[in-house]
């Protein structure tokens, strides 16, 4: 079948089931201009080696340049992003068409358009994810006063700053950043002229960016793992932000009441009319199973797979696209439900409850000298002789307390207040004003760098 670009020894005709099976234009199209970009490089580092003539370089050149979106059409038949450009390119120039794929295939085509479009997917989410951490540390800047009861085991631990909270949740986002420019150095090497076996030119990264050209040409068509490596990274990067989204999907109940999700992010229910539903922060948190499942599925095909290339890796590329949206879309998503939700102070703080100081109570005893274990004990006792009481912790007398320990006081009143609770963890790290501020200054810093 003489109109397939490998039609050359085949003389019946390709099945339309198996022909529409074998196809990835409906996905890979995606990467058009990456593809024309590669070309273009390739063709001259072509003219450079004296494998095609400048005139015939010059016309590949013009007719690549009449590319451009929307003008392009895919016809039936066009098997992919490469086939079809190539098909294009001869109906414009014709015969001189045929000498652009000279020492070059498109095992090698295929991972170079990937890591080129990948890179500038890895700019743009860089970016999304700066501005959603910006968001995240502006409010936490501007809400610093406020406190909020501390959850573990979802069970009420200490007061903590509701700024706390969110820059838990930006100093991990931060993380996910570095790690996807670490990612990007081994994004942004070159495989282009690595045809599967051997090499017959390359001369031509720096012309596209790439900081190196890979190192073996067998490697560099028959491996995925950066491709791995980014929808590894989308899990996790989804999988901190539906971690997020879970708490801010409990604190946005009529239990909790701590804050309020702002309309443009809510959608209601189609039965009941009171119902302000927290969708936005839902799909958040379920993209990150949809990712994992990706990363996982990929690392399936991957696995056993012989040397160099196989068609098993077409695969790659709907993992990688189909993360790519959902990362994209989560953190626009989250930077709008960020900068868009209410909180309410009043209803935050009066969530708090003596209970939430007894750890203060254990401390109160250490600075007296008691071991913190013997201590934890005996705030312990007071917690319960409270609770057999029915009664709030601070609403037991010094007699009952001194009953518990001698060591306590009149003094022990001070702690009964949870602004100096969570003012008296003033390290690094911690829940004072002092401390949240510079990590908010930190933060800051950090986003000057990025
Ligand atoms: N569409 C193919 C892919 O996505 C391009 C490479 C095809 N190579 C081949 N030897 N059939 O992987």
């Amino acid at each position: 079948e003489g109109s397939k670009l490998w039609g050359g020894r085949f003389v019946g005709d390709t099945d339309p089931i198996m022909e529409k099976f074998n196809a990835s234009i409906a996905y890979d199209q995606r990467m058009w201009d990456a593809d024309i970009r590669g070309s273009k490089a390739y063709v001259k580092a072509l003219e450079r080696a004296k494998l095609v003539s400048t005139d015939e370089m010059e016309q590949i050149l013009h007719g690549m340049a009449q590319w451009s979106r929307g003008v392009f059409v895919i016809k039936p038949g066009d098997e992919d992003i490469h086939t079809a450009n190539e098909r294009r390119l001869k109906e414009l120039i014709g015969a001189p068409a045929g000498k652009l794929h000279t020492g070059r295939s498109r095992n090698d085509q295929v991972v170079t358009d990937m890591r080129l479009w990948l890179r500038s997917a890895i700019s743009t989410l860089t970016d999304n994810a700066l501005q959603l951490i910006t968001t995240m540390v502006e409010r936490a800047a501007a809400e610093i006063e406020v406190l909020f009861p501390g959850y573990t085991h979802m069970q009420r631990a200490q007061p903590i700053r509701w700024s706390h909270w969110i820059l838990s949740h930006a100093v991990a986002l931060s993380r996910d950043v570095e790690r996807l420019q670490e990612l990007k150095k081994r994004v942004n090497v070159l495989p282009l002229g690595r045809y599967t076996l051997n090499v017959l030119v390359c001369d031509f990264h720096f012309e596209l960016g790439f900081d190196s050209i890979s190192l073996n040409s067998m490697d560099a068509t028959g491996q995925r793992d950066f491709v791995a490596e980014f929808l590894f990274w989308a899990s996790l990067c989804l999988t901190h932000l539906s971690k997020m989204a879970e708490d801010l999907i409990l604190y946005s109940t009529k239990e909790f009441s701590f804050i309020t999700l702002s309309d443009a992010y809510s959608t209601g229910s189609s039965l009941m009319p009171q119902k302000k539903n927290a969708d936005s922060l839902e799909l958040i948190r379920s993209k990150a199973g949809r990712a994992f499942g990706r990363c996982a599925g990929f690392m399936m095909t991957l696995k056993s797979l012989p040397s160099t290339y196989n068609k098993d890796l077409q695969e790659d590329k709907e993992a990688m696209f189909d993360c790519y949206d959902n990362v994209q879309a989560v953190l626009q998503v989250t930077t709008g439900v960020m900068s868009t939700l209410k909180i309410n102070q009043t209803v935050m703080e009066a969530a708090l409850s003596p209970d939430m100081l007894a750890t203060d109570l254990a401390y109160y005893l250490v600075r007296k000298g008691v071991p913190f274990r013997e201590a934890h004990g005996l705030s312990g006792k007071a917690v319960f002789t409270a609770e057999s009481k029915n009664i709030a912790l601070n609403q037991l007398t010094v007699e009952d307390l001194t009953a518990i320990s001698p060591l306590f006081g009149s003094d022990v009143s001070s702690v009964w207040d949870y602004r100096s609770s969570v003012e008296q963890y003033s390290a690094p790290g911690g829940t004072a004003k002092s401390s949240v501020a510079a990590q908010v200054e930190h933060l800051r810093n950090w986003l000057k760098k990025h």
